[in-house]
């Protein structure tokens, strides 16, 4: 059955670069990021593996754990991730799953066959703590991710976990945010202590609050 937002993660036992991974076990108390990749030794593919690697601290500052997935064996993948480090300029820093049987890339639908018969799409799930499914996207194969955007939605994800706000459009980290509807002014007075301005009804603005 496809997975849709809100649902419980599927848990798996998988291989992968670190050793044998068990999923809800090595999410822990954490947040997670799991994304597939076509196949290894593919171009667009090495630079997104660089490019999170190179972005590690930024996850782990958010209690983000990030782990990919490419439907090739272990030793595959770690031949790959010479190639890596020497064309990216960063070790791989986490797990890379060997889903040979294709197991969890079934379990998470990560093969679409009408884009490509047996690779697996660029899938990203993030997943809160609790193991449930936050967020979900599918990028075609030629298309790389933009994992800036990725760490923009965690922020999202994390700050409207705790506040009673949502974020607009093209937010960052920092802009101010929107009141959730369902607070009234009389809430939202004492809630916001830095104010807020009211630009319709439905429609105020106020300054992040964690900042
Ligand atoms: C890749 O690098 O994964 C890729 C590039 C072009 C087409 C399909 C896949």
């Amino acid at each position: 059955m496809a997975i849709r937002l809100g649902d419980k993660a599927p848990d798996f036992t998988q291989d992968s670069t670190e050793g044998t991974i068990k999923f809800h076990d090595w999410i822990g108390d954490s947040w997670a990021v799991l994304f597939s990749h076509p196949a290894d030794f593919t171009p667009v593919c090495t630079t997104e593996l660089g490019q999170v690697a190179h972005l590690k601290p930024e996850f782990d500052k958010r209690n983000v754990k990030v782990i990919a997935l490419s439907v090739d064996p272990v030793e595959s993948h770690k031949r790959w991730a010479s190639d890596i480090e020497e064309t990216q300029g960063a070790a791989l820093n986490f797990p890379l799953l060997a889903d040979g049987d294709r197991k969890v890339s079934e379990l998470y639908d990560m093969i679409h066959p009408n884009a490509e018969a047996t690779a697996t799409v660029r899938s990203v799930f993030i997943i809160d703590p609790k193991k449930t499914v936050r967020l979900m996207l599918t990028y075609p194969a030629p298309t790389g991710r933009d994992f800036g955007e990725i760490l923009r939605v965690i922020d999202s994800l994390q700050l409207t976990e705790y506040e009673k706000v949502a974020t607009p459009a093209n937010w960052k980290d920092g802009d101010d945010v929107v009141i959730l509807p369902s607070i009234s002014n009389e809430e939202a007075d004492k809630l916001f202590p830095k104010g807020y301005k009211e630009l319709k009804p439905y429609l105020r603005m106020t300054p992040q609050p964690n900042k």
